[in-house]
């Protein structure tokens, strides 16, 4: 059998916790297939020229790690520029948020040369090799340039706005057109796919070869959706481990007269999570009877620190968290916990099932996994209910949440208010098909779906050096 080549910016240890939907998916896969990891180790080297330096190979468990260091400079204009201070916030819809400074460019495409040029001699002829995430749109055709003839697969976990947004980036055809060195792309959602199929026609006058297939720079790709899952049974697995009940326990006592909301994100600007705090703060203004009945735990995890958009957002959220507890607040009752933490996964279960409401209301995701972790974590005899922004990509799927639109305050603020006092049974009815949903569509498909069509989808052309 083909041994399944992944690589991503940011990988980690499967067997440990990582924060980020992309790491916990791809541990859960490999953790299975096996194959090898190979990525950026994290670490930044503050001497210039060195990020010549040997791959290192780690085996942790059945998956081989290969990490390289990035310099200063690379990862600076590679990471936080290119791809977190211009894909991120324009592929987020966040036109004013991006940075579109001329250097970062040249860091992007020398760091996507640096990934092919370590990893082209660890291939074998018969690889699989899979390429995931924003950061490394043009791997495929560096690699394609060193000679490498395997099939190629991209997935987007962000979303791809329409092309009137992605027409904003500076380079945007450069981009798209390196799209085309992989064999198949994979997106999110329907609406992220047509995205992808109205830029190609419209922009690049692309032939429509039908089912998905394109043809453009002497190139056929295939291109689809593949909505990214969760695995179900290990979730509900460590919802029933020792920790997991431990963590249930210990929140239900300590809740014993109230109920919970949650929201776990990474601290970024699209998770929406201001605006969240906001339509908090309008149910308690709207809704005495929620005065000290009703407790939101924020959980936000450090994310990119370094870019300043990221730093705003933190500031912004713990004024409007430190208000709210200021102005409803009493001597017993704190409307809302807000940690600025990563959780320990084997714990997320247990908050999970002890809570009565999730929120998951981002203004922009590209698929949002912490929704589907909330659903396979509820006790199914009395489950919680998902408040899920219909801008994220698992709204498409998630039909039975409350659906909400995280700019309207009064709406999400209402909603949240029905989800506090639905009925068991229609609790039960909605919880059912949720959870049929992500048991169906769950990683493991996610994965089989995208490398099957993966095995059948080859261009007719290949190594065409064309960047
Ligand atoms: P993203 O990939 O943008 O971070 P997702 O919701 O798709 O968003 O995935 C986030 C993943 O990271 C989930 O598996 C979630 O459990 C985990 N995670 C997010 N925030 C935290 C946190 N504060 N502590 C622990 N795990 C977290
Ligand atoms: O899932 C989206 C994603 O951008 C991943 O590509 C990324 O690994 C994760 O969020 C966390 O972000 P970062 O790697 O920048 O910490």
């Amino acid at each position: 059998m083909a041994r399944l080549v992944v690589v991503s910016n940011r990988i980690a240890d499967p067997r440990k916790t990582a924060a980020g939907g992309l790491a916990v998916a791809l541990a859960e896969v490999l953790n299975n297939t096996g194959g090898m990891w190979f990525g950026w180790s994290g670490k930044i080297l503050e001497q210039p020229g060195e990020s010549d330096g040997d791959v290192k190979l780690q085996q942790a468990g059945a998956v081989k790690l290969a990490t390289i260091d990035l310099t200063r400079e690379d990862h600076d204009a590679y990471y936080l520029g290119y791809s977190n201070g211009v894909l991120w916030p324009v592929f987020h819809y966040r036109l004013d948020l991006a940075d579109f400074d001329a250097g970062y460019i040249a860091g992007y495409r020398r760091v996507n040369q640096l990934f092919a040029r370590k990893l082209a001699p660890l291939l074998k002829d018969d690889d699989i090799i899979w390429v995931q995430d924003y950061h490394l749109i043009p791997l495929a055709a560096e690699l394609r340039a060193l000679g490498c003839n395997q099939r190629i697969g991209f997935f987007l976990h962000i979303p791809l706005p329409p092309p009137l947004i992605l027409a904003a980036i500076p380079g945007h055809d450069w981009l798209i057109r390196a799209l085309f060195a992989y064999d198949l792309a994979g997106f999110q959602s329907k609406a992220d796919h047509s995205h992808f199929s109205e830029y190609v026609r419209s922009e690049a006058h692309a032939q429509d070869l039908g089912e998905g297939r394109w043809r453009a720079f002497n190139r056929t790709l295939q291109a689809g959706a593949y909505p990214i899952g969760i695995d179900v049974e290990e979730f509900v697995g460590l919802t029933e481990a020792p920790e997991g009940r431990e963590m249930y326990e210990r929140m239900k006592r300590e809740y014993s007269r109230r109920k919970l909301l949650v929201g776990v994100d990474r601290l970024d600007y699209s998770k929406g999570l201001p605006h969240r705090m906001r339509a908090f703060r309008e149910l308690l203004a709207r809704n005495p009877e929620t005065h000290n009945s009703a407790t939101l735990i924020q959980i936000a995890s450090p994310s990119r620190e370094d870019v300043s958009a990221y730093s705003d957002i933190l500031h912004e959220l713990e004024s409007l968290c430190g208000s709210i507890n200021g102005n409803f607040g009493e001597l017993d009752w704190m409307p809302v916990r807000y940690m600025h933490r990563t959780v320990a996964r084997a714990r997320l279960p247990g908050l999970y099932r002890a809570s009565r409401v999730a929120l998951v209301t981002p203004l922009r995701d590209g698929m949002n996994l912490v929704a589907k972790e909330f659903i396979a974590a509820q006790d199914p005899e009395n489950p919680g209910v998902l408040v899920l922004s219909r801008f994220a990509g698992a709204a498409e799927q998630l039909r039975e949440a409350l659906l909400v639109n995280p700019y309207d305050t009064e709406g999400t603020a209402s909603a949240i208010h029905l989800a506090l006092q639905m009925p068991l049974e229609e609790r039960k009815t909605r919880h059912q098909a949720l959870m049929k949903t992500i048991q169906k569509y769950d990683v493991h498909w996610w994965c089989a779906s995208f490398l099957d069509t993966l095995a059948q989808a080859r261009s007719e052309e290949s190594g065409t050096p064309w960047l």
